[in-house]
């Protein structure tokens, strides 16, 4: 069964560990994360951004993610990533997504509040957790660009008023990291996100963790995060598996050059499973 996001991230924000959000769009990155899951024992949140679903097509994802949630042994959140458009993310409800996320952090504070109220009514009604996001994070997030210049971390005070506007489940805050690959170290606003802690209860969420040196993933859980997405390092070491195999081999066989990177990227999620401290918290 797919669990809600909610129970999940309370129990994680309780103990002071966070629980990976790994991106996903064949079947092939699906098996890697839940392999990697069923390794740790760790509760997962299997994810995907809307143009994955375009990719995949959203039936053929429910069903993959229904059988990887019967067959796992470990608690499996389904949940939206980036949801912009209402039709989309009422679409994964009534399709079977557990939890869904409503960015509409580009809008004005007002719009963001209203447009994220409606999806919290929505998705409570049928039971679906909801992620919003306050702030705005440099680099590419899938189909919204928003340039460096324009960034801006998230309020405190804002955070705290956003949420009890909206009843959200789990706050993703800007804080200095950024989606896709750094030019430089990220450096994280501790001391932010930890007035962030002190004013809003639910639970916090970390996008764009990819390429974020680990005593600062540490310090971001020890601060309050307990939900944290990674995408784009899969994605390479996914790529790396392919290209090294097909590199030093000649097959047109997919199943030959695809086992690879599902081991790859299952050792990688594996080694963030045991970085954000959720190995072994797989109790239903
Ligand atoms: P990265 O691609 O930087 O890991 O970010 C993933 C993310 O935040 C998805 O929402």
């Amino acid at each position: 069964m797919l669990v809600s996001l909610r129970e999940l991230l309370q129990e994680a924000k309780r103990g002071r560990y966070a629980i990976g959000a790994f991106n996903f769009s064949n079947l092939e990155t699906l098996r890697a994360i839940i392999l990697a899951a069923q390794r740790r024992s760790a509760p997962v949140i299997i994810q995907t951004s809307q143009t994955a679903i375009k990719y995949a097509g959203l039936e053929y994802i429910v069903a993959m993610a229904r059988v990887a949630g019967e067959q796992a042994g470990v608690p499996v959140v389904l949940h939206l990533d980036h949801g912009t458009d209402l039709a989309t993310i009422e679409a994964c409800i009534k399709a079977g997504y557990s939890s869904v996320m409503i960015d509409a952090s580009h809008h004005s504070f007002t719009e963001n509040i209203r447009l994220t109220k409606e999806v919290v009514a929505m998705a409570h009604a049928h039971g679906v957790s909801v992620e919003a996001e306050l702030g705005r994070l440099a680099g590419q997030e899938d189909e919204i660009s928003v340039g460096e210049r324009e960034a801006a971390f998230t309020d405190p005070a804002e955070a705290r008023a956003f949420v009890e506007e909206t009843g959200v489940d789990a706050l993703a805050v800007a804080v200095g990291t950024a989606h896709g690959l750094y030019r430089g170290e990220p450096h994280l606003d501790f001391l932010r996100l930890q007035q962030i802690a002190e004013l809003v209860s639910i639970p916090l969420v970390l996008h764009g963790a990819s390429g974020v040196p680990d005593a600062s993933i540490r310090q971001a859980i020890a601060c309050g995060i307990s939900k944290i997405n990674i995408d784009t390092e899969l994605r390479i070491a996914f790529y790396r598996a392919v290209k090294n195999f097909l590199d030093h081999h000649d097959t047109y066989d997919p199943r030959k050059f695809l086992s690879p990177a599902i081991d790859a990227m299952a050792e990688l999620v594996e080694a963030k499973i045991d970085l954000f401290g959720s190995a072994n918290k797989a109790v239903r």
